[in-house]
């Protein structure tokens, strides 16, 4: 049986302020997962700056590879990247998320937000943005369109080239598919809601197993 939905069912209350005004009621009952980034930019004068990132899409063809985030209108990397245009794309493994996450405490105007969680930073090769040393995949991007997701969306959806691409050897060769299982890419798995009774399950980091060849 396939419930139909097209208004927020009854049930489903904030579980913290304004829940459901920064996220669709559509995001809990469909769950769908990301891969999980951590967007990196200078703030004013240059002072590192990091925001964990989910909402992203990639895209590209001969003319052009971009990536299309969705950034909150009130944080760091919106103000960053309308300022500097260039940002990077920095993809962690498991085992450097705790890091990538504590970034989102360590928030301030004057903090560095990478060396503070005991990242590294490194030199970017062509975008003016600071790269994630400990990340296995670095896309440095640069500004090529923007726009509100519709009219007052606190959602700001950025479309940024990609000028450079950094990986990791080891993620790089064909034969194991390296870029998945335990040291590859991770996955938000956003928090749902149950549609008869509104109890939220907590989000989760999920890893891809590669399961079947097409
Ligand atoms: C799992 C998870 C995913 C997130 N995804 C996004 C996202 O896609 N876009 C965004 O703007 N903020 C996202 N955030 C919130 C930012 O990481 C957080 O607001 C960060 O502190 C902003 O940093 P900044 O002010 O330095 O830019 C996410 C947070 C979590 C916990």
């Amino acid at each position: 049986m396939k419930h139909e939905l097209n208004a927020q069912p009854a049930c489903f209350k904030e579980t913290w302020p304004k829940q459901l005004k920064i996220f669709s009621w559509i995001d809990y009952v469909t769950a769908i997962p990301q891969a999980m980034s951590v967007i990196t930019t200078w703030k004013e004068g240059q002072i590192p700056n990091a925001c964990l990132q989910a909402w992203t899409t990639y895209i590209g063809d001969a003319g052009g590879y971009y990536v299309i985030l969705s950034i909150l209108n009130d944080n760091h990397t919106y103000k960053n990247i309308l300022r500097a245009n260039d940002f990077v794309v920095n993809f962690p493994e498991i085992d450097v998320f705790p890091k990538c996450y504590k970034t989102i405490e360590n928030n301030s105007d004057g903090t560095d937000e990478i060396t503070s969680v005991g990242l590294t930073i490194e030199s970017s090769k062509v975008a003016d943005a600071p790269r994630i040393k400990e990340c296995f995949l670095n896309l440095e991007c640069r500004l090529g369109w923007h726009r509100p997701l519709h009219d007052d969306s606190i959602w700001h959806i950025f479309a940024g080239e990609v000028v450079h691409v950094a990986i990791e050897s080891n993620h790089a060769q064909s034969g194991t598919y390296r870029r998945y299982g335990s040291n590859g890419f991770i996955y938000n798995i956003p928090p749902s809601k149950d549609i008869g009774t509104g109890k939220q399950d907590n989000g989760m980091i999920g890893r891809i197993e590669p399961v079947q060849k097409i």
